[in-house]
């Protein structure tokens, strides 16, 4: 299945007023809102994060992974049916896409497959200065899930979605998979877990004063902060750990590398970070 990138996220909150709040801190653009749920733009796109109400679970309500065209999704349910999955066609509208089917990963997540987007043209102007987001061809950023059924996961998302691996980290080389679709380092990493659970999600920020100033209103504003500035040693990422009102994290960073699949090679990462994300919050 040829994957192209992550195109899209929902999320499910309890505390709506709060994210509204909170998506302006992190210099993002609260649209569509219809008081049940807004929507989260980033970039050229008309969203990329759908925030809904949810009183009963918070977290990741679906995502949504995006392929080149009409075909190359047929091709993606057919190879889903030939796995013994029972992929959905869904509502394309209401995600603004042209085309959509719609399973489960052995984890539990809602996993979307799209393509299509309907764009409106309209720019991104972030409330608070941030140059902007890196995505395009990148896709929105990268999540990483806790996964209770690890072993199945990781063959769902590299032997049927068509993931490459990128690194492990952790004793035995797959404690953590960190795996693209793209050049992005990762798109989607998994963990075992005893729930399935969105650890985070990362939105790349074009510059390292975006990420410092995104920092200063942390500080100003007394939002939490779970992990400190820090750097990763596989994405090279430099970011930093916020607590979002849902309780899971946002890693907001920069300087993200990218893998080229005719060169790279898998290793294993001896220590998640080079330097800092210390423990905060
Ligand atoms: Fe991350």
């Amino acid at each position: 299945m040829d994957i192209r990138a992550l195109g899209y996220i929902g999320i499910d909150v309890a505390d709506l007023e709060g994210w509204r709040r909170y998506a302006d801190l992190l210099g993002t653009m609260v649209v569509a809102d219809d008081g049940d749920g807004f929507a989260i733009k980033i970039d050229d796109r008309p969203w990329r994060i759908m925030v809904r109400q949810s009183e009963s679970s918070e977290g990741l309500g679906f995502a949504g992974w995006e392929v080149a065209d009409a075909s190359a999704l047929a091709r993606a349910a057919d190879e889903l049916v030939a796995a013994g999955l029972e992929p959905e066609e869904a509502d394309a509208g209401q995600r603004g896409v042209r085309g959509l089917i719609r399973t489960r990963d052995p984890g539990g997540f809602t996993t979307e497959i799209f393509w299509g987007p309907v764009h409106d043209h309209r720019l991104f102007v972030s409330p608070q200065g941030v140059s902007g987001f890196v995505t395009g061809d990148l896709g929105l950023g990268h999540i990483v899930l806790g996964t209770t059924n690890y072993d199945a996961a990781v063959d769902f998302y590299t032997g049927l979605l068509g993931f490459r691996v990128s690194d492990y980290m952790g004793a035995g080389g797959s404690d953590v998979v960190f795996t693209h679709c793209n050049a992005r380092h990762h798109s989607l990493a998994l963990v075992p877990a005893d729930e399935s659970t969105l650890y985070h999600f990362m939105l790349e920020a074009e510059t390292l004063d975006d990420v410092g100033f995104a920092l200063e209103r942390h500080h100003q504003t007394g939002t939490p902060i779970s992990m400190g500035l820090g750097k990763h040693p596989n994405d090279e990422m430099v970011s930093f750990y916020s607590r979002s009102p849902s309780g899971f994290d946002v890693e907001f960073g920069c300087g993200g590398r990218l893998v080229d699949d005719d060169t790279w090679t898998v290793s294993e990462i001896g220590r998640p970070s080079l330097w800092g994300h210390r423990r905060e919050a």
